[in-house]
C-alpha cells in the first residue's frame, strides 16, 4: 500500500473529534511527518489537554493558536509555521475545522448563515490563500511527477450533506446553514483544483462518513478511529485524476 511521505502537515480544528484523531494517527503512523502543525482555537484551554499531552511526548508536533474565522489569526499562524519550517515548504494543508447547527428553513437567520460560511467555507478559502506560498514551495522542492499529498495538497474535510445530488437522501436533517456552507466548500475545492493544478497542488474534498464525535453524536456509524484510518489510507493514493472531486473515507467518489 502507498505511504504518505508528507514532511510537513498542518491541520485546523485539531483539539478534538476527527482533527485530534488525525493528529494521533499521523504521529503513530509508519512515516510520521517531520512537522505536524496542529492548530486550534485555544491551545492553552481545557479542550486542548490531550493535544498538549501529545505535544509533550512528540517534538515534531507543534501547537498553533488559530481561529479559522479570524483572518488576522490566519496571517499570524502562517508566520509561526514559516519560522519553524525554516525555508522548507508545507506539503499538506487539511482544512478540518467545522461547525454544525440544527437550523431549518424556518429557524435559520442571517447570523447563523454567516457564522457557518465564515468557518466552513471562508476559513478554508483564506487558509489556502495564506498558506499558498508555502504549498507552492513544497511543490517546487519535490521531484515527484504529477500531483500528490506527499508533494503539495489542500484537503478540505467536507460532507455528503454538501452534495446537491444526494440531498434528498438525508433531508430529514435539513441543517440548512451546514449544507449550504459545505456546498460552497465543495465549489471552492473545484475552483482551487482548477487554479492550483499548474503550480503542482492537489485539491480534494473528503467526506469522513458519519462519525462518533461531538458533531456526529454517539449515534453515528463510524468511530473516529475507523474514519481516520480510512482517510489516511485514501490520502496516499490521491493523484491528479482525483483533484477537484469529492470522495468518501473509503476513496469512493460522491457526486456534487
Ligand atoms: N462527525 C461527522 O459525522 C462528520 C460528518 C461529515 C463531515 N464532518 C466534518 O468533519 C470535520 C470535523 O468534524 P468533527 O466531527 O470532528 O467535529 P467536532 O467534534 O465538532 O470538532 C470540530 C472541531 O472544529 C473546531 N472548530 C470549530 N470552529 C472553529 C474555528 N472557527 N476555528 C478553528 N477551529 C474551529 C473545533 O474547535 P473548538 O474545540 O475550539 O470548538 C473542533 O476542534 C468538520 O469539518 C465536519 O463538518 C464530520
Amino acid at each position: 500500500m502507498a505511504a504518505l511521505r508528507a514532511r510537513a502537515v498542518l491541520l485546523t480544528g485539531s483539539n478534538r473529534g476527527i482533527g485530534l484523531e488525525l493528529v494521533k494517527q499521523l504521529l503513530g503512523g509508519p512515516r510520521p511527518p517531520a512537522w505536524i502543525f496542529a492548530t486550534c482555537r485555544d491551545p492553552e484551554g481545557p479542550r486542548a489537554q490531550e493535544l498538549r499531552d501529545l505535544a509533550s511526548r512528540h517534538p515534531n508536533l507543534v501547537l498553533v493558536k488559530l481561529d479559522v474565522a479570524d483572518p488576522s489569526a490566519i496571517i499570524s499562524a502562517v508566520k509561526i509555521v514559516e519560522g519553524k519550517l525554516n525555508g522548507a515548504g508545507l506539503n499538506l494543508l487539511i482544512n478540518n475545522a467545522g461547525i454544525y447547527a440544527p437550523a431549518t428553513l424556518d429557524t435559520v437567520d442571517s447570523e447563523e448563515m454567516i457564522r457557518a460560511y465564515k468557518t466552513n467555507a471562508v476559513g478554508p478559502l483564506l487558509m489556502a490563500q495564506a498558506f499558498l506560498p508555502l504549498l507552492k514551495k513544497a511543490a517546487r522542492e519535490s521531484t515527484d511527477k504529477g500531483l500528490s499529498c506527499s508533494k503539495a495538497a489542500i484537503i478540505n474535510i467536507s460532507t455528503i450533506m454538501g452534495s446537491i445530488e444526494k440531498t434528498s437522501e438525508s433531508f430529514f436533517k435539513p441543517v440548512i446553514s451546514y449544507r449550504c456552507s459545505k456546498a460552497a466548500l465543495n465549489m471552492l475545492t473545484k475552483c482551487q483544483a482548477l487554479t492550483y493544478e499548474e503550480t503542482g497542488i492537489l485539491c480534494v474534498a473528503l467526506h469522513p462518513g458519519w462519525v462518533k464525535t461531538d458533531m456526529g453524536t454517539q449515534e453515528a456509524d463510524l468511530t473516529a478511529d475507523t474514519s481516520v484510518r480510512g482517510l489516511l489510507s485514501v490520502l496516499p493514493i490521491l493523484s491528479e485524476k482525483h483533484s477537484g472531486s469529492l470522495l468518501n473515507w473509503e476513496g469512493k467518489a460522491i457526486p456534487w
